[in-house]
């Protein structure tokens, strides 16, 4: 299977307001005029009709990610594979291609529950990407919008669906020791790509699924400049930041992460590596980061 990137993510609310001023005060989305209502905003960032699109529901949550094959075949293909292996899929419904503006799709859970959908034909869009905060671009186009990482406690079991079902390279692994106590055990992380040139497109570490029900996505600017304001608007707005700026050892990422409406983390970056895959090898980074990237957790409720 050749997954080509991150095409899109849906995320639940009680507040669209509160998604509505995050999305466009402080990371620098555009609000769509055409697919926004009272029941959902989409939030385009680039050529394609929008890459978040938040709808209202019962809960503060992420509920999926969207990966793009590359036509009806690949995605027949898909469901061959899937097929054989007796993994339960669903077909996506007309009103959900609509939503998500694509040609087709089907969802499914990887092992770990995560629901992910996979899809062709993103449908073009008239509209130029024109953000309310004066961002030049993000970085995107065959990247994909970003990366998800994801929790997993069978984290091996889910490590191996990504690899040998959904056809993911990896990229990075890392162990990582969390307790002062080198006698604890330490933390897997496993960073994969697809058929594009970023670094990771998914990533997944060994820990329990947080309530938010996503550890983070990414969005990826073209200057420091741009993530340093984008880091005072989330300051001026009272928006918590979780991680401090910092480079990233694997994908070389300089960014900082903040606390979306939705409590799971947006990290904001730039400068992302982007490496040939055919002289890669998988590193194993002895740290997250060369420098920085402190995080706080979010002050108790
Ligand atoms: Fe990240």
């Amino acid at each position: 299977m050749k997954i080509q990137s991150l095409g899109y993510i849906l995320v639940e609310t009680k507040d669209l307001s509160a998604w509505d001023h995050y999305g466009q005060e402080v990371c620098g989305f555009m609000k769509h005029p055409d697919f926004s209502n009272e029941e959902k905003l989409c939030l385009k960032i680039d050529h394609e009709p929008f890459r978040f699109i938040v709808q209202n529901g019962p809960e503060e949550k992420f509920i999926l990610a969207g990966l793009e094959l590359g036509d009806a075949s690949a995605l027949n293909d898909a469901k061959k594979i899937f097929d054989e292996l007796n993994i339960n899929y669903q077909q996506l419904s007309a009103d959900d291609l609509f939503t998500r503006q694509i040609t087709d799709g089907i969802s499914f859970n990887d092992p770990a529950g995560n629901l992910i959908e996979l899809y062709h034909g993103r449908l073009n869009d008239e509209r130029k990407f024109s953000s309310p905060k004066g961002i030049s671009g993000f970085v995107t186009k065959d990247l994909g919008f970003g990366h998800v990482v994801y929790a997993a406690l069978n984290i091996e079991e889910t490590h191996d669906f990504y690899i040998n079902v959904l056809g993911f390279g990896d990229s990075d692994i890392m162990n990582l020791q969390m307790s002062p106590n080198p006698e604890d055990p330490k933390m897997k992380l496993y960073f994969m790509h697809c058929d594009n040139k970023r670094h990771h497109t998914v990533a997944i570490m060994q820990s329990p699924t947080p309530p938010s029900g996503l550890v983070h996505t990414m969005v990826e600017v073209k200057t420091i400049d741009e993530v340093g304001e984008a880091l005072d608007r989330a300051i001026n707005n009272d928006i918590h930041i979780s991680s401090s700026l910092g480079r990233h050892m694997n994908d070389k990422m300089v960014s900082f992460y903040m606390q979306t409406p939705g409590g799971f983390d947006l990290e904001f970056g730039y400068d992302g590596d982007q490496p040939d895959w055919s002289k890669h090898q998988t590193t194993s980074s002895p740290a997250p980061s060369y420098w920085g990237h402190v995080f706080t957790p979010p002050p108790a409720e």
